[in-house]
């Protein structure tokens, strides 16, 4: 076997091997091992294409595979031998090659023919992104299918709808249900979107500026599941949008999350008690025995600024990058993993938190009866009456100040109270407003009323199907 001074994969030029902190300082091994099953994926498609296009003979291509097949089991049989064999490789590229040429002898070392790790390393991680957006998916359906379940069977509980978390006017709970399902929806697009960012293979770019060798990209893309390759080899190895279009995704989702949690949060203490939370998502205190915290909430909030640190980070990296690859760009992966990996436990806890709350009827119903709610209807009913909305806006005003005077609700207030303030009251105003009619007049696609929250159940249902549908 021909001999090289060391096993780097770019010694060559190089008088003195590197200095042991900086060494350990720009290896990347440690995190970007993740990619191995990828890059190997990408290997036996670089040898197929480097044999059509006349490097490899047929032998030659099946002993590089079966090395490759035999890499990929002992890799993942043995995790202990990765430590090992892996403590010396500077990256997941190397550490492939390195076993390579341990199986292969010089053979080994042919299959970097035409390629760079800069094009390697955006395939892999762009392979992975997509085979994590469909892990997070799976995960975020499992939730908007839970607020579907819970939309369902909470069609008949009003509560009180807020605004500035001042009482406003009366909704359904699976209205409310249905408006945390229709933001998480919309995260399900942002990762189709960023799936298909992600969607285009660079082998082929080289280090920058393309390859010599009769390499057939589109096959190389095909053999690796991309329906695209990327257009420009400069741009190729250093485009990062996809790895951030997915942490925008996993932001959108944890910010969600977060907002969910701050809603259940508030309802889950003693002046909402809107709702029960199960003991197996609660936690107490170590001091006061009564109590019971909504710590599965709490941290799902507490964690989303990681998920959003993780976005920054790579738009930080990015920022003032120069064309073309630099190394800076390896500091993309830790960002993403680790977003990744937090956002599949956070969804894990939301589904088991929220699955297992119980809404209290009796204490949502009661807050919805608060006849300050029917305000708007009163308003609506002197419009009906042909009374110009600002009008009727301020004689509603009034009768609410005349019923704190009297000291009672306005709804309690005697017809000839009410005409006194405006003629337009009537008998039939006192059959009028009431909780049910405030919910059910509102009956515009996307409202309140009972047929359009079940027409909105019917539509994310749909949306959802026909995205599973899609390959
Ligand atoms: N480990 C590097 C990364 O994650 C890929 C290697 C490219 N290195 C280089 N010196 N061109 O980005």
């Amino acid at each position: 076997m021909v001999r090289r001074k060391d096993d780097r994969l770019w010694g060559g030029r190089f008088e003195t091997a590197p200095d042991a902190r900086f060494d350990a300082f720009q290896r990347s091994f440690a995190f970007d091992r993740r990619l191995l099953p990828y890059e190997i994926a990408v290997d036996r498609a670089w040898a197929r294409a480097l044999e059509r296009a006349g490097i490899f003979t047929e032998t030659e291509v099946r002993q590089t595979i079966a090395a490759l097949d035999k890499i990929a089991e002992h890799s993942k049989n043995e995790p202990a031998w990765v430590d090992q064999f892996g403590a010396t490789a500077e990256d997941v590229h190397h550490f492939v090659e390195k076993a390579l040429v341990e199986e292969l002898g010089p053979l080994g070392w042919k299959l970097h023919t035409g390629r760079s790790r800069n094009e390697l390393v955006s395939t892999d991680f762009r392979l992975f992104v997509i085979d994590a957006v469909r892990e997070t998916s799976r995960v975020l359906r499992a939730l908007i299918n839970i607020f579907l379940l819970q939309a369902k069977a909470n069609l008949k509980i009003p509560m009180a709808g807020m605004t500035h978390m001042q009482h406003a006017q009366p909704i359904l709970l699976s209205h409310f249900l249905m408006a945390h399902a229709e933001g998480f929806s919309r995260d399900l697009t942002r990762l189709e979107n960023a799936s298909s960012s992600a969607d285009a293979c660079p082998m082929g770019s080289g280090a920058l500026a393309g390859c010599s060798f009769a390499i057939d990209r589109n096959a190389v893309a095909r053999d690796l599941g991309f329906s695209r390759i990327t257009a420009n080899s400069l741009d190729a190895v250093s485009d990062r949008d996809f790895a951030l279009d997915y942490l925008f995704a996993l932001a959108g989702i944890a910010t969600h999350l977060s907002r969910l949690a701050e809603d259940f949060v508030l309802f889950a203490s003693q002046e909402f008690s809107y709702l029960i939370l199960s003991d197996q998502y609660s936690t107490g205190s170590s001091l006061m025995p009564q109590k019971k915290n909504p710590d599965s909430f709490e941290l799902l909030r507490g964690k989303t600024g990681r998920i959003t640190a993780s976005l920054f980070s790579l738009f930080t990296t990015l920022k003032g990058l120069p064309s073309s690859y630099q190394r800076d760009l390896q500091e993309d992966k830790e960002a993403l993993f680790v977003a990744h990996d937090q956002v599949q436990d956070m969804l894990g806890v939301a589904v088991g938190a929220l699955g297992s709350s119980k809404f209290r009827e009796d204490r949502l119903r009661a807050a919805a009866s608060n006849p300050a709610l029917l305000a708007t209807e009163a308003a609506d009913y002197l419009v009906h009456c042909g009374l110009p909305f600002r009008q009727a806006h301020d004689v509603v005003g009034q009768v609410l100040r005349e019923a704190e005077k009297q000291g009672k609700a306005w709804t309690e207030l005697s017809l000839s109270d009410l005409k006194r303030l405006s003629p337009l009251f009537r008998e039939d105003f006192r059959q009028g407003p009431s909780l049910e009619s405030a919910i059910a007049t509102k009956a515009v696609p996307g409202g309140t009323a009972e047929q359009s929250v079940r027409a909105a159940i019917a539509g994310l249902e749909l949306k959802l199907k026909q995205m599973e549908n899609k390959p």
